[in-house]
């Protein structure tokens, strides 16, 4: 085991990344993107990006191959987890996804992430960015230790979470990032809040455009 970073409080809403990136504003309107939290309703978009992924994404978000009946079942279960999800909306498509998983039936001290994006979407700074929204929702929870895991061939996520601040450890073939969100404060929550109610009125938007286009 060897420890790349050391571990450091941080605060997402300063990551550079979230400054910069490809979600600095919440709506690109060039390529209608948009960033928000997908509703327990939604877990078909979620299953559907999940079987577009290409095999190797697939496996590396996964940590081994799985069969399209897995990612259904999985995909179903969003909502009963209690998990938050944001997902990268494209033309009311989810491109992208970050899952923030409880592990234990409420909030606790602990909780998980995990990511994916579609191939053409890869290596745009999606993937980053949203890290800095899960790390903040975690925040907002009291959320104390945060782990991401990814096999040890995965150098991109492993730089993601080095940008984060992560300590990362190997085991076992894979590679266990811990990061330590700072505790919430009124900014943060407001962003979470503003982020919210801009994600809901995307939504309705983006429904009521879908409902003009079928009529
Ligand atoms: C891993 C994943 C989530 C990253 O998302 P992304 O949007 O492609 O990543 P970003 O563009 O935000 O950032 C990638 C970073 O890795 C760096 N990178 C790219 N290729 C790299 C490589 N071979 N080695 C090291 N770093 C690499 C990029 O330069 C970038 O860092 P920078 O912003 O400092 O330049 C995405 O590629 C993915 O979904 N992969 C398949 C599923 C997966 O691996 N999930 C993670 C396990 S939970």
């Amino acid at each position: 085991m060897s420890s790349i970073t050391s571990r450091a409080v941080i605060d997402p809403d300063d990551a550079p990344d979230l400054q910069q990136g490809a979600l600095q504003s919440e709506v690109h309107p060039l390529n209608a993107a948009t960033v928000r939290k997908l509703w327990p309703t939604e877990g078909h978009l979620f299953r559907d990006h999940l079987l577009r992924l290409d095999k190797d994404s697939r496996r590396l978000r996964f940590a081994h191959g799985v069969s399209d009946s897995f990612i259904e079942d999985y995909a179903a279960r969003m909502s009963d987890m209690g998990s938050i999800v944001f997902g990268y909306f494209v033309d009311g498509e989810v491109r992208a996804a970050a899952e923030l998983r409880k592990l234990s039936d409420d909030w606790g001290v602990e909780a998980e992430a995990a990511f994916s994006v579609e191939h053409a979407y890869q290596d745009q700074g999606i993937g980053s960015a949203l890290m800095g929204r899960v790390i903040r929702s975690a925040r907002n929870r009291g959320v104390r230790l945060l782990f991401m895991s990814c096999l040890a061939e995965n150098a991109k996520m492993q730089t993601i979470a080095k940008k984060h601040e992560a300590e990362l450890r190997f085991e076992y073939g894979e590679v266990i990032g811990e990061i330590i969100p700072s505790g919430p404060d009124y900014f943060s929550l407001l962003a979470e809040a503003t982020d919210d109610r801009v994600g809901y009125m995307m939504a309705v938007l983006d429904l009521s455009s879908r409902l003009v286009k079928a009529a």
